[in-house]
Order: structure tokens, then C-alpha cells, then sequence
């Protein structure tokens, strides 16, 4: 495969998705939000949990980037936002468009979601704890409700499988209903090559675990979650 037939991320890309997409990729019921405790790791640039809070729920992200000050991690957002947008509209036959309709639609998302976020995290920073899977600051069952997009599987090329498990393992420590994950593909789309032997040894330590498919869809075919219940 050439550079041309995959999305290239360096590292890792600090952007961010809406409440909206949160929604559809979890396949959430925003009606059970209302005093709920959830965890979003990485929350990376999203506005999920600025949202989530106006809805009610006591909402905290978690992300390495969140060590930065605001105005340096506005900089670097905005930055990732410019080379992600570029790239969309480079190579925008890797993606299915039925979910955003065009390509300025999508990249107004990820544009609305950092701005949103920005605002939030300048003015409500304790919302947002700076911490690195595999290791959370949390006690364990901080939370009824942990949902982790983007990193996990995602990045299967650069986190191995080690990383992944004890990543799962923490954050079934301090959860203490359910953990939401999408995707479960490479930034190729390609399905992550280990996930029989995550979910193998999830269920070996008693753990109950669901793949199930959501209404959201934006890397070609990728449109199916892993739900854990720890
Ligand atoms: C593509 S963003 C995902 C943000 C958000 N969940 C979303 O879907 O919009 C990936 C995030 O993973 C974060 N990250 C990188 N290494 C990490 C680690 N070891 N533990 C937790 N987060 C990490 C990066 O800082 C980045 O913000």
C-alpha cells in the first residue's frame, strides 16, 4: 500500500469529534446521560464532554495533550486540524460519504468539536485530567460509563498487543457498567489483527464482551463497536 491509499497520521492526531458523532459511533441514548459518572479516554480534542455536561452528566476526559497549556494545545489542534482537512480533501475516495454528505461538512465537525472543546477546557480545565493509558488516575468504578473512540485498534500499527490489553484492563478497573470502543479497524480500515485474542482473554478473566454495529460510518466499512461489561 502507498501513502495515497491510506490516511497517514504521524504519531498521534489531536482532534476532536461532537457530541453528534460521539452519539452515532457509541450508539447512545443521550436521555440516559442525566447524573451519570463518564469517563471519555482519550477525550483528545472532542467536545463530547462539554456537551455531555450540558446534558446533565458528570462528564471528564482524559488525555496526555492535556498537560499543555490551553493556548499551546490551541495551537496544536489547530495545526492537526489543517493537515487532517487537507488530507480529506486529498484523498476523499478512502472514506463512505453517506454520513457527512460532503467533505466541507466533515470538516466543519472537526472544526466546531476543537472550538467547543477549546472554550470548555480553558474555562473548566478540571473536567479534564492529564493522565496515559495504561495507567488512570482513577479509583476503581469512578465511572458507570467509559467510552474510548479513536486510539484503541486505531492505532494497532503503533500500540502493540500488550499496550492494548492492559489499556482494556484499566479501563474495566475504573469502570463499572460498560466500556464503549470505535473503532475496531486500522487507520488502513483494516480490522485490528489481534481483536479475537483481546476478546479471548477479556472473557477468560470473567469479563462479558459485544461487538455490535452503530450508525455511524466513516472509514470505509468500519462501523461496529466493541461493548465490554467488566
Ligand atoms: C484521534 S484523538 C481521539 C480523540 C477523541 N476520542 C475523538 O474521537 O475525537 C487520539 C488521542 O489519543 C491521545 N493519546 C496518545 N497516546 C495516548 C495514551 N497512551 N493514552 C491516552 N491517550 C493517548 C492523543 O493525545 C490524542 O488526543
Amino acid at each position: 500500500m502507498t501513502n495515497a491509499d491510506t490516511f497517514q497520521v504521524e504519531e498521534f492526531a489531536v482532534i476532536g469529534r461532537t457530541f453528534e458523532e460521539y452519539r452515532d459511533m457509541f450508539d447512545l441514548d443521550p436521555a440516559d446521560f442525566e447524573g451519570r459518572a463518564i469517563l471519555d479516554c482519550p477525550a483528545g480534542v472532542a467536545s463530547f464532554v462539554a456537551e455531555a455536561r450540558n446534558r446533565g452528566a458528570s462528564a471528564v476526559g482524559v488525555d496526555p495533550a492535556y498537560e499543555r497549556a490551553p493556548d499551546a494545545l490551541a495551537r496544536e489542534c489547530r495545526s492537526d486540524f489543517r493537515a487532517t482537512a487537507d488530507q480529506i480533501r486529498e484523498k476523499p475516495a478512502l472514506f463512505d460519504w453517506e454520513y457527512y454528505g460532503t467533505i466541507e461538512n466533515r470538516i466543519g465537525y472537526l472544526k466546531v468539536a476543537h472550538e467547543r472543546f477549546l472554550r470548555d477546557f480553558s474555562t473548566n480545565g478540571d473536567r479534564y485530567v492529564p493522565a496515559t493509558l495504561p495507567e488512570l488516575p482513577f479509583a476503581d468504578d469512578a465511572f458507570s460509563l467509559t467510552l474510548s473512540a479513536n486510539f484503541l485498534f486505531l492505532y494497532g500499527d503503533r500500540l502493540d498487543y500488550e499496550f492494548h490489553l492492559d489499556a482494556l484492563r484499566e479501563l474495566c478497573r475504573v469502570t463499572s457498567e460498560e466500556i464503549r470502543i470505535f473503532p475496531l479497524a486500522g487507520l488502513d480500515t483494516e480490522p485490528y489483527d489481534r481483536l479475537d485474542d483481546a476478546l479471548d482473554a477479556l472473557r477468560s478473566e470473567g469479563r462479558r464482551v459485544e461487538i455490535r454495529n452503530v450508525p455511524y460510518e466513516f472509514q470505509d466499512g468500519v462501523s461496529e463497536m466493541l461493548v465490554v461489561t467488566p
